[in-house]
């Protein structure tokens, strides 16, 4: 199938995007698709009929609906770690039993959420002022992401995101603090990540020092009980989850308690009722009329087959600031390998570099790029029908019309001779209307799509996150990857350790190549 899907791509720039809207009225109708009350609108890029049908036969003959029926059957489909995929059981709010080695995982999730929503009432109740959630990676990016996307419904506590082992990020959060009111939850599947474990003794001690006993004033959220009891978390305030929810799927159950703590427990539930009900659609629209499905084949058809090797996504909200980063480690941290499940190299080209800010600001910044660049960005625009500021109205009719614009834009470009009626109005003439308007041109035609949802609510999160999470699937699918390893992140945290000492001045360098060992003795130096 790859090879006619390459053939319909080659030729695919014969016929304009704009031209395809003139050749058919009824092109956004058939390459939109509205579902769960969203709007995913992919009719802004080259794919037709034809090339559509041939990506959905890709899919098919990938595996992707078995694949898909085995990863919710909890089949281990994580195969190098032998784990399961089932980071949707923690959405899985009133659906049935979800069996892993034979043992419905259900009751387990239902009574850490029950804990989860004691604990978060409890500490709403009280004099806790700020929440300080100490992880990195998958235990960082969601909840961050969230707290910051769903601002307009945080009555609790303020939350602060300590990630980076960078002393500034702890010291720059503690400097504002109240010991006396402050909590810490101390976030990490492993409970072994160099980065959080030393933020959260860093914090211990800054409690110790002050006089304040931290005693029930840490909560581990882990995959580890027994690391976690080693460091002094009492059972009582460790919530658990299971090796089947990876770290960068894990914001739905305790990894999300910084967000429930922050929203309240029915906000939350909304969010997993969001991402429950993307999961349904996933699991029983036609592939044809599937989201996931065909923001997938969308990704697939940009990158793999027209070969760009980035995509930019541009929320046209504020508040989804930290999407793209959070999309990053989703994305990039899931797809970026380099062989197939069987250890084969890749066929083709791994998942994208993925990158994005929230607009409109990126316009005053890379969209120069994106538009008369020569290299070709596909973008992926989203925006809410209705802000959170009734208020300021005028802003959000200003955000959508240039978040509409931008695609548009995109698509239609400038020709040389609009350009030069443009420069000549300007009463350029000659030759230099020529030069002027040469700078004028944009080339148009290049791809984008958009996604509208009604407005940014827990829920509308929760479907968000969860669309994106089911691309990613499916596009490691058809790729043959397995999207639930992580072993590219190894190889650095490994030096990380050997170069630790030789930092410090314990350890010589020798050994080490030339250029490590002149950055180290340049450090060292400025030490002296
Ligand atoms: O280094 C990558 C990684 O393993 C991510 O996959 C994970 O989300 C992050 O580190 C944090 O891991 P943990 O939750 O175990 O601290």
């Amino acid at each position: 199938m790859w090879d006619e899907v390459k053939r319909l791509g080659a030729k695919a720039h014969e016929t304009r995007i704009e031209a395809r809207f003139k050749e058919n009225s009824n092109r956004a109708a058939e390459f939109g698709l509205h579902a769960l009350g969203m709007l995913f609108d992919y009719s802004k890029t080259h794919l037709d009929e034809a090339s559509r049908a041939a990506l959905v036969a890709l899919a098919q003959t990938a595996g992707v609906e078995a694949k898909r029926d085995r990863m919710f059957a909890g089949e281990p489909i994580n195969d190098t770690e032998g784990r399961a995929v089932l980071h949707t059981a923690l959405r899985n709010l009133d659906g049935g039993p979800v069996l892993v080695d034979g043992e419905d995982v259900m009751p387990g999730v239902r009574a850490t959420l029950d804990r989860m929503a004691k604990l978060a009432e409890h500490v709403r109740g009280s004099d806790v002022t700020d929440v300080v959630n100490i992880g990195i990676g998958g235990s960082d990016l969601g909840p961050a992401m969230a707290y910051l996307a769903l601002k307009p419904y945080a009555d609790g506590p303020r939350c602060h995101f300590v990630s980076n082992v960078d002393g500034a990020d702890i010291a720059d959060t503690l400097r504002t603090l109240d010991p006396e009111t402050t909590m810490f939850i101390v976030a990490s599947k492993t409970f072994t990540t160099i980065e959080t474990m030393t933020n959260a003794r860093t914090a211990r001690a800054w409690l110790d020092d002050r006089g304040v006993s931290h005693e029930g004033r840490f909560v581990a959220l882990s995959s580890n009980a027994e690391k976690a009891a080693e460091w002094g978390i009492p059972a009582d305030r460790v919530f658990g989850f299971g090796d089947w929810v990876g770290g960068r799927y894990s914001m739905w159950g305790p990894i999300g308690l910084a967000l429930m703590i922050a929203i309240g427990d029915k906000a939350f539930r909304a969010f997993l009722r969001g991402g429950q009900e993307m999961d349904r659609h996933f699991k029983s629209a036609p592939l044809h009329q599937n989201m996931p499905v065909l923001l997938a084949l969308t990704g697939i058809w940009h990158n793999q087959v027209m070969g760009h090797a980035t995509r930019a996504v541009l929320p046209y909200d504020n508040r989804l600031a930290r999407l793209p980063a959070y999309l990053q480690q989703l994305e990039m941290e899931s797809n970026g390998k380099g062989v197939t499940i069987d250890g084969d190299p890749l066929a083709e080209n791994s998942g994208p570099v993925v990158w994005g800010e929230p607009g409109t600001n990126g316009q005053h910044a890379f969209y120069q790029l994106i538009h008369q660049g020569t290299r070709v960005v596909p973008c992926e625009f989203m925006v809410a029908a209705v802000g959170h500021e009734p208020d300021l109205r005028h802003h959000h009719d200003l955000l959508v019309a240039n978040c509409l614009a931008q695609s548009e834009a995109l698509m239609r470009g400038r020709s040389l001779d609009e350009a030069r009626d443009i420069c000549a109005e300007k009463g350029f003439e000659g030759a230099e209307l020529e030069r002027q308007a040469r700078h004028r041109v944009f080339p148009g035609d290049r791809p984008s799509t958009v996604l509208v949802y009604p407005q940014l609510t827990p829920e509308a999160l929760g479907k968000i996150v969860a669309l994106y999470e089911h691309r990613v699937f499916v596009e490691g699918a058809i790729l043959d990857i397995n999207s639930f390893d992580q072993w590219g992140v190894e190889l650095g945290k490994e030096l990380a350790t050997s170069l630790g000492p030789i930092v410090t001045g314990e350890a010589s360098s020798e050994g080490k190549d030339g250029s490590t060992r002149a950055l180290v003795d340049f450090v060292l130096r400025h030490r002296e």
